[in-house]
Parts: C-alpha cells; structure tokens; sequence
C-alpha cells in the first residue's frame, strides 16, 4: 500500500504574512485527514518560517530546488545541507519551469537527485512532454530517456524513498489538466520503467501528478490505480483548495 502524498509547490509567490496564514490554514483544516503525506515547498527565503509553523504537525517542508556543490563560493546557489538545517526533508527536482528557463539538463537534473538523496533530501523528481512533444507522440520516449538519466546517475535505489512526479507541461498552469486515463498512462509507463530497474522498489514508489489539479478533478485523478498523489501549484496557494484536494487523496 503507497501512501498518498500531495506536496504544494509555491514556486514564486508567498510572503511572511501570506505563509503565517497559510501554515495555520492548512494545519488547522488537516484535523481528521491521517491517511495522506503533506509537503510544503515554498520559496527559500520563507522554508525557515514554513519548518516552523509545520513543526510538531504533520506537515513536513522542502525546498524547490537545490545546488550540487558542497557549501563555497557559488554565489545565489543553496546547498542540500542548507535545506536540511532549514527544516527541509524534501525538495523537487527537474521541475519543468527550471528545465525549460534555466537551461537543467536530463544530467544536471540526475546529478541534483543524487546530491539531494546522498544528503538525506526526499527528492521528489519532475518529468514530463511538453505540448509539441505530445502532438508528435513521443511523450514515452521523453518521459523514458528523463527517467533512465536518473536511474542511470543516482541508481535505483534512490526508490521507493525517492518520489517521482509526473507533470505534463501543457497542463501546467494552464487550467487544461490531462485526462485521468492520460495521466494513468504515463503513471503505469513510469512504473513499469521503475520496475525494469528495480521490480521491489517500483511497487512502493509513489509517482505523482500534477497540472491544474484542483479540488474538482483531483478525485478523478487520484482514483486511477498508479496515481498516488498530486504535486499543486496555484491550488497550493489557497488553504480552502489545497485542503480540498488533500481530502480527495485521503477517501
Ligand atoms: P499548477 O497546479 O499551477 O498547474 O502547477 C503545477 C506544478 O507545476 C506543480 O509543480
């Protein structure tokens, strides 16, 4: 049996006040929800005030990104051990908007799950085609060659700690989510590539979806058989939404 995780990506949006109200919001409307995994990932500069808030509660924090170096000179960069004494147990990594705005290779996206793993992170790995990608049907081989790069430079053993997030570019942000039986598609590829690496580890693997998940569709989508969870954006920004969802993983 997986257990359900839905994590909330901020990405950059929030502020001290905004992220009081918000941990408070969330923490009060979890009484009564036991079955499902809540993860907080705002921007850096609010995770110190988020692992507060989330302390003693049961929603756990991390970050959106991280640096492969050991703590030095790298200028704007923030190291797993940062994150780690900041109150992050997890962090997301290969997020499509870094992959596509910040130039992170298949590579360099490996190369941070391995770091973030070593270190003792819960790296929580984005995947996933974009719209031309998907018109032209080579959304399995894409999905396929983001996945192998990380097997291939972090191992399978990284899983089932480590967490796999499935999120089509075209449904990001853009209220246009994939349909339940898309989603699951891509969800059963994923295991079924996970278990050509590692057969034990792929069963217990949580992989998420996310892209427009809102309360409305999140049932749908939690309901298919490889879906074990959502990873938000605009919806994690508003407790009533989030909650919404979270409550629709734990039935
Ligand atoms: P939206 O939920 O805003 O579509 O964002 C999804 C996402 O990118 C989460 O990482």
């Amino acid at each position: 049996m997986r257990t359900p995780l839905v994590a909330g990506n901020w990405k950059m949006n929030g502020s001290r006040a905004m992220a009081t109200e918000l941990m408070a919001d969330v923490h009060a409307g979890l009484s009564g929800v036991s079955g499902v995994d809540v993860v907080i990932c705002p921007p850096f500069v609010l995770v110190p005030q988020c692992s507060q808030a989330a302390c003693g509660t049961s929603v756990a924090v991390g970050g959106q990104n991280l640096d492969t170096h050991e703590p030095g000179a790298f200028t704007g960069e923030i190291a797993a051990e940062m994150l780690i004494d900041a109150g992050c147990e997890y962090v997301i990594v290969g997020h499509s908007e870094r992959r596509a705005l910040y130039g992170e290779t298949d590579e360099l996206v490996a190369h941070k799950t391995r770091v973030a793993f070593t270190k003792g992170l819960v790296p929580i790995i984005c995947v996933g085609e974009t719209l031309e990608e998907r018109e032209q049907g080579v959304t399995e081989e894409v999905v396929t060659r983001q996945l192998v790069a990380v097997l291939n430079e972090a191992g399978s053993e990284i899983f089932p700690r480590a967490i796999i997030a499935y999120e089509p570019v075209w449904a990001i942000g853009t209220g246009r989510t994939a349909t339940d039986a898309q989603a699951q598609d891509v969800h059963a590829l994923v295991r079924e590539r996970l278990a050509g690496a590692n057969s034990a580890a792929a069963e217990s693997t949580r992989i998420l979806y996310g892209g427009s998940v809102k309360p409305q569709n999140a049932a749908g989508l939690f309901s298919q058989p490889d879906i074990d969870g959502g990873l938000i954006g605009g919806a994690s920004l508003k407790a009533e939404d989030f909650l919404g969802i979270i409550r629709a993983a734990n039935s």
